[in-house]
């Protein structure tokens, strides 16, 4: 599997790391997908002054795909200054799981490190609430 992130996903996720609202926690997170219809989708993290009601970046990628009528993506960079490269959390893999467990993962920060996994290797035995995973 190539250690190198699509040069698109990559910039894409540049983009919204930049554009991340992160004023509480300075953490700033970008992720971007590709859709199956090869569309590149981003979402950053935005937090709350109400903390539970933040967002995490990867989270805001799937709604905005799910939104456009995407229900599968192919590829996955998530982007931070974190080193290593920061891993999504519990929550965003099962996100990420509803609706790609295929999917490639880059994990990449601003140094240029590049870890790369599957869904499935992030969340082993994912929750599935039927067989074939949700609606239309
Ligand atoms: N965050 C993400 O955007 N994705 C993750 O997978 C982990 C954490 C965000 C949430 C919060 O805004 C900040 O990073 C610090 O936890």
């Amino acid at each position: 599997m190539t250690r190198t992130p699509p040069e698109d996903l990559l910039a894409a996720a540049r983009r919204a790391h930049a554009n991340a609202y992160a004023p509480y926690s300075g953490f700033r997170v970008g992720a971007a997908l590709r859709a199956d219809d090869g569309d590149v989708i981003a979402g950053s993290n935005v937090e709350n002054a109400s903390f539970g009601l933040s967002r995490c970046a990867e989270q805001s990628a799937v709604q905005a795909l799910a939104t456009r009528g995407g229900r599968h993506f192919r590829e996955l960079v998530v982007y931070t200054e974190a080193d290593p490269p920061a891993s999504p959390c519990g929550a965003c893999r099962q996100v990420l799981f509803e609706f790609a467990p295929d999917a490639t993962v880059y994990l990449v920060n601003d140094a240029g490190s590049c870890e790369v996994v599957s869904v499935a290797d992030l969340l082993p035995l994912g929750f599935r609430l039927k067989a074939g995973g949700g609606g239309p």
